[in-house]
């Protein structure tokens, strides 16, 4: 095996990060050439045997041109794959991250921004002509080129109101400007705020794209969460008006008391509830079955001699602001010994001896065994 396809993936901003996140984050597209690397792993084979897996989601998704389209889900079956024309055809393998953990390892490269704003990397596969249409997406993504060419089109910010293909489910844009246009070859990294209309072609055969997307909960979920841990600690005591004036208007719910009983319902929702809600929402992943995937200890190794351990890529793990750790939404309270070990264990997903080493003590060893016999984490032989 070559060495270049042994190197772990990796991503470098060619700009500060302050500037990124000033000038493009959430507001407009930035291509950028060469700016990742080691993403020769997952071969087409691996990734399509991912696809027959039960606990994988994936879509195969035909079409060209102005259409028709056609999307089926999986799990496929060897059949399916060989009964699939030369041309014109994407298979998407969501949450790759999940179950391959030497893919997650990219993520380290997007410490810019909280682990808590990542979702997951989905991976493409498209034979020449392939691709999933015009369309847009609702979350941030970096669509980073891992072998062969994409033909890009960027279109204009698009909304619910954006013309569509008449396929309900498939969402595409009907007829999208094109605003830019460019090909992408390996390492090359396009940034997408959300609701950019894009449309990638594979120009060849063999083309994989992978997509870091980016979690954005839905207010109304978050509100969903509060509210559960709210009740759940409440006392039950009851809505209060000491002090009240006459009423003129006795028919009316009249803003003063709209606005009385909205912050007695809202102080519920205090300090603790935010942190043991959200704590607990956010360090979820996106799919839990991905810890019964063994990890590549052996593509590992032979990327980074000097890594002994990594965290498996389907935990999810945080520290709130009390310094507790969560860990796949559960709470683990931490030790004060334990603190700068778990920070490190949250802050990246690969670890050197020479970065653990100096936060081992009883405590903190024990948490790591713990976290190891649960499969959160793998030594590295
Ligand atoms: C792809 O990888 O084929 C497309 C991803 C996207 O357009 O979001
Ligand atoms: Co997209």
């Amino acid at each position: 095996m070559d060495r270049a396809d042994v190197n772990l993936p990796s991503f470098e901003l060619p700009l500060p990060a302050e500037q990124f996140l000033q000038q493009y984050w959430q507001k407009k597209p930035l291509l950028m050439r060469a700016a990742a690397s080691g993403l020769a792993h997952p071969d087409p084979d691996t990734l399509a045997g991912l696809a027959l897996e039960d606990c994988v989601e994936s879509r195969l998704m035909t079409g060209a041109g102005g259409g028709p389209w056609n999307v089926q889900s999986g799990p496929f079956t060897e059949q399916d794959f060989s009964a699939l024309p030369k041309q014109n055809w994407t298979l998407l393998v969501q949450s790759v991250d999940h179950f391959m953990t030497e893919v997650s390892l990219l993520l380290d490269s997007f410490s810019f921004l909280p682990g808590w704003r990542m979702e997951d990397i989905m991976l493409s596969y498209a034979v020449k002509g392939g691709s999933v249409g015009p369309h847009y997406d609702r979350y941030d993504v970096f669509l980073i080129q891992a072998r062969g060419k994409r033909h890009w089109q960027l279109g204009p910010h698009c909304d619910d109101n954006s013309p569509r293909l008449p396929h309900d489910e498939l969402r595409l844009l009907d007829g999208m400007p094109v605003e830019d246009e460019f090909v992408v070859e390996p390492g090359d990294v396009l940034y997408l705020p959300p609701g950019v209309g894009h449309w990638g072609v594979a120009e060849d055969d063999d083309c994989i794209t992978w997509s870091v997307g980016f979690r954005a909960p839905a207010p109304a979920d978050l509100l969903a969460r509060l509210a559960d841990e709210a009740i759940e600690r409440s006392d039950q005591s009851l809505f209060t008006d000491v002090g009240r004036a006459p009423c003129s208007a006795p028919e009316l719910l009249g803003d003063a008391d709209l606005a009385n009983l909205r912050q007695q319902a809202l102080e519920l929702i205090d300090r603790d509830v935010l942190r043991e809600a959200l704590s607990a929402l956010l360090s979820e992943p996106r799919q839990p079955a991905g810890l019964d995937f063994e990890v590549d200890c052996g593509h590992i190794a032979a990327a980074s001699e000097d890594t002994v351990m990594v965290r498996h890529g389907a935990a999810r793990l945080l520290i709130d602001t009390l310094g507790n750790a969560w860990i796949n939404g559960e709470k683990r309270p931490l030790g004060e010994a334990q603190r700068p070990l778990a920070t490190l264990l949250a802050r990246q997903r690969s670890y050197t001896e020479t970065e653990l080493q100096p936060l081992l003590n009883d405590d903190s060893e024990q948490l790591m065994e713990e976290w190891i016999d649960a499969g959160y984490f793998t030594v590295i032989e």
